[in-house]
């Protein structure tokens, strides 16, 4: 039998999942649910969340708190921009206030509004060496990921954790995470006072998930080498168009060539709708050639959905999108209705 908590958990979720602002500011569902489960393994007692966006993330942690029946989330987010809930314009700060109230979070999740380096000292007495469990999803810049780690780290509890979101520049799309944890690495507090491992997910920004090991205060400034690898690295791709100068061996991407064609003539079909529902419920047309190029897949299944006016519908076609063939091309055949 369903637990009541859980019904609750999906319908709010569910909503917030669904408006048309959530995503890709708010994680991916999978990401969020692995939040919730981590939480439920980790049972902390404090929760503190560095960028909040609307609350998905926030509602998981959350959650995982109210079935444990004990623990608290401090969430600070600068709220400095108004979302698309659907209804117009709103304000961000009101959007999260309204599902923490509708899902009967009030007395678990706290709020902060500010930046997260400028707020540290009013709540500095509340979360003074008290961290069970910190989550870094704010400023995604250099500056903005070490001011972070440098500012909460030592009041994460000596066995807790922080999780950074972000972590594979080349799909996301900012570098703070991904030199910080490199940084940690170069410096040698990675394996000595931190535990660190990466992952992919879903969605191919990826996860770091870091425990404390000792109580040695870490402070880490990003080497001038860091930066400018990663840059050169982005820019080498925006020439070359090849990803393959990538620093994460764990985060392999693959072009694919999608091509769509009549199943009779094997003409290519212009304008061709592409979705793959396992990636955002990503949407691409064909061009003239009946192509679709993706640069940014992973080494997964994909389901995917194609169609066009006259023909039937192909659903869940199959691309099976192999590891360590870095371009991979499929050809859909699509029959006349
Ligand atoms: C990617 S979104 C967070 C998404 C959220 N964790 C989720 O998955 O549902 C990043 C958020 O960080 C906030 N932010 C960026 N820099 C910040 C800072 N220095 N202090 C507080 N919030 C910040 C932004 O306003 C934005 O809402």
């Amino acid at each position: 039998m369903q637990e009541p908590d859980n019904i609750y958990r999906s319908e709010v979720i569910k909503e917030v999942d669904q408006l048309p602002c959530s995503h890709p500011a708010s994680v991916n569902i999978d990401v969020a649910n692995l939040y919730y489960s981590f939480t439920k393994m980790v049972r902390p007692l404090l929760v503190v969340e560095i960028g909040c966006f609307i609350g998905f993330s926030t509602l998981h942690f959350a959650q995982a708190l109210r079935e444990q029946t004990f623990g608290k989330i401090i969430s600070i987010d600068a709220f400095d921009w108004d979302v698309d809930t659907g209804n117009g314009e709103q304000n961000r700060q009101e959007v999260a206030e309204y599902y923490r109230k509708k899902s009967n979070m009030e007395d678990i999740i706290t709020y902060i509004k500010g930046y997260s380096g400028q707020v540290y000292s009013d709540i500095a007495k509340d979360i003074e060496k008290k961290i069970d469990l910190l989550y870094i999803d704010g400023d995604h810049s250099v500056k903005g990921a070490f001011e972070d780690f440098n500012t909460y780290y030592n009041d994460v509890r000596v066995g807790g954790y922080l999780i950074l979101h972000d972590i594979f520049p080349s799909m996301c799309g900012v570098n703070g995470p991904r030199v910080l944890i490199d940084t940690l690495k170069k410096s040698g507090n990675v394996p000595k006072n931190l535990d660190l491992i990466e992952m992919q997910t879903r969605d191919g920004f990826g996860i770091s998930i870091l425990r404390k090991l000792n109580s040695k205060s870490v402070k880490v400034t990003p080497a001038i080498d860091d930066v400018s690898e990663l840059l050169v690295k982005k820019v080498w791709r925006k020439i070359t168009g090849d990803s393959s100068p990538s620093l994460m061996t764990s985060n392999q991407q693959i072009k694919i060539i999608i091509e769509v064609v009549d199943g009779e003539t094997n003409k290519p079909i212009e304008g061709a709708e592409f979705l793959c529902p396992q990636r955002w419920n990503e949407q691409r047309l064909t061009e003239a050639n009946g192509q679709v190029v993706l640069d940014h897949y992973l080494p997964n299944r994909y389901q995917v959905n194609i169609s066009a006016p006259g023909y039937s519908t192909k659903e869940d076609f199959l691309l099976d999108v192999k590891a360590e063939i870095t371009e991979q091309n499929f050809i859909i055949k699509l029959d006349k209705i």
